[in-house]
């Protein structure tokens, strides 16, 4: 089938290194749990180092109905690349390239390619408004969650183990050495995401602690 392809391109920066927003979008637990208003389910069917077979069920915003969809995620270099292919049949493929800035700052850019039928060309405008609004919403939710884990990781926090003065209560250091935030993927998981999936939890994402 011939096809047109919408493009979109989303620049921002965020005030923590790359690494943790690479972190960020390899964290595939935190879709029901962050981005609760728009996931409903989430699986890794398979994944080895960058590589992610991944199903997602989402309501996206605008769209009367929950969509699904299958992708493939993986980084080559800095630039993060996600195919996905969706319950109607669309392709979206996406790609985030990540720059570290000076003084611990990134800049991030989004792109989003989706494949339509030509005359779908009609309702670009209605597909920019659904992922704007997919775009800002979910970085609205995203931004919180990295810069408390850059600001965790800088006072010592390890996954899995805490933070050492924290655990045994001791009075905090009055200086915490530098340590560089390196990633790399996959982020180990303890859910069932990486078995028959995980949906939204049944109670309220605050007494999870998805707020500040
Ligand atoms: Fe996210």
């Amino acid at each position: 089938m011939k096809t047109v392809t919408l493009t979109l391109k989303y620049v921002r920066e965020m005030d923590c290194p790359k690494d943790v927003v690479i972190w960020n979008y390899y964290d595939h637990e935190h879709l029901v749990g962050t981005h609760y208003k728009y996931y409903r389910e989430a699986r890794i069917l398979a994944e080895k180092d960058s590589w992610a077979l991944l199903y997602r069920k989402m309501k996206m915003p605008l769209l009367p109905f929950c969509n699904s969809t299958l992708a493939c995620q993986w980084m080559e270099g800095d630039v993060m690349h996600v195919v996905h292919r969706d319950l109607m049949g669309f392709l979206l493929e996406m790609e985030v390239h990540f720059e570290d800035l000076p003084n611990d700052r990134s800049n991030i850019t989004v792109i989003y390619n989706i494949a339509v039928h030509p005359f779908l060309k009609l309702f670009e405008k209605y597909f920019q408004m659904v992922f704007e609004r997919w775009y800002e919403g979910t970085w609205e939710e995203d931004e919180p969650m990295r810069l408390r884990r850059w600001r965790v990781h800088k006072l010592g926090f390890k996954d899995f183990i805490g933070i050492d003065y924290v655990n045994k209560k001791k009075e905090a250091p009055k200086e915490f050495p530098e340590r560089e935030y390196v990633f790399k993927p996959p982020v180990a998981a303890f859910s069932g995401i990486k078995g028959e999936g995980i949906g939204r939890p049944s109670i309220s994402p605050i007494e999870l602690g998805y707020n500040e």
